[in-house]
């Protein structure tokens, strides 16, 4: 088999689409330069590559370490519908820029979405490199940056959803935790990426409304048009990105409305680390 793999970069700073065909794709011979490009750009695109359940998960094996979900299933539906998700109330937090896993010292190295039933309205994917987001910020605040270690919690990403729970909605969350991370993290390549995010609750040590604003200023550049991109769903759509290395959110739809995205994951690989 051909093993030369063909692809386009979207953006100059996020997103490739990759165009190998679904033979290609499931033996594995792309699987080193895919990962180059998952980690390099962040964001792959695999236009209308239709995959089944089974081929999406022998696909994302071909990547790394297939992660299971915590009930053992290897399929996770993305679905705001109670019908579909016992936990989609949680996933409303998906609303909002965020990192998969930043509740556990080893979060997911990727994830691969495949469309199976469009919003008709909205119901995007956004993405955006916080690699390059780092590298783009001054010296100053790398200076300002080094060092500096964020509270996340599960109830600073559902505040976002639900600003006025009751006490025992709050408790729910709070039982969830907190995880103290490095506001940037140095990976074992030697690049290193912000760690900030819906979840990122405070700075540690910082007075609380400077801290706001550095997460909330942090943010707003990670999030510029050179570092962002957006997918705009067809039909068979796959999409992946690497959750160390960008963030992500849902732009707004209509709950009830069917849309449905299979899920697969990658173990980590790394820690966090500063
Ligand atoms: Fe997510």
């Amino acid at each position: 088999m051909d093993s030369t793999l063909e692809y386009r970069k979207i953006k100059p700073l996020i997103g490739t689409e990759i165009l190998a065909d679904k033979a290609g794709l499931l033996s594995g011979v792309h699987a080193g330069e895919i990962r180059r490009l998952l980690e390099e750009t962040g964001v792959l695109v695999f236009p209308k590559i239709d995959f089944t359940d089974a081929e999406q998960i022998a696909f994302t094996t071909t990547l790394g370490k297939f992660a299971k979900e915590l009930k053992g299933e290897e399929i996770y539906k993305v679905s705001l519908d109670k019908g579909q998700n016992a936990t989609a109330e949680y996933l409303k937090g998906a609303f909002f820029w965020h990192i998969d896993g930043t509740m556990s010292p080893m979060p997911i190295l990727a994830s691969l979405l495949a469309s199976k039933v469009r919003a008709p309205e909205g119901g995007d994917t956004d993405f955006c490199n916080t690699y390059a987001a780092y590298d783009a910020l001054s010296d100053d605040d790398k200076t300002l940056l080094a060092g500096k270690r964020a509270v996340h919690t599960l109830a600073s990403s559902q505040l976002e959803v639900d600003p006025q729970p009751s006490l025992a909605k709050y408790r729910e969350w709070r039982a969830y935790g907190k995880n103290e991370l490095p506001l940037v993290w140095t990976h074992r390549s030697g690049r290193r990426s912000l760690v900030i995010g819906n979840t990122a609750h405070h700075v540690v040590g910082m007075d609380p409304l400077e801290s706001e604003e550095l997460l909330i200023r942090l943010r707003d550049h990670a999030t510029q048009p050179e570092f962002y991109y957006r997918h705009v769903w067809a039909d068979g759509d796959a999409v992946m990105w690497d959750n160390t290395g960008t963030m992500h959110r849902a732009t707004p739809y209509a709950l009830d409305c069917g849309r449905m995205l299979h899920r697969t994951k990658l173990e980590g690989e790394e820690p966090f680390a500063a």
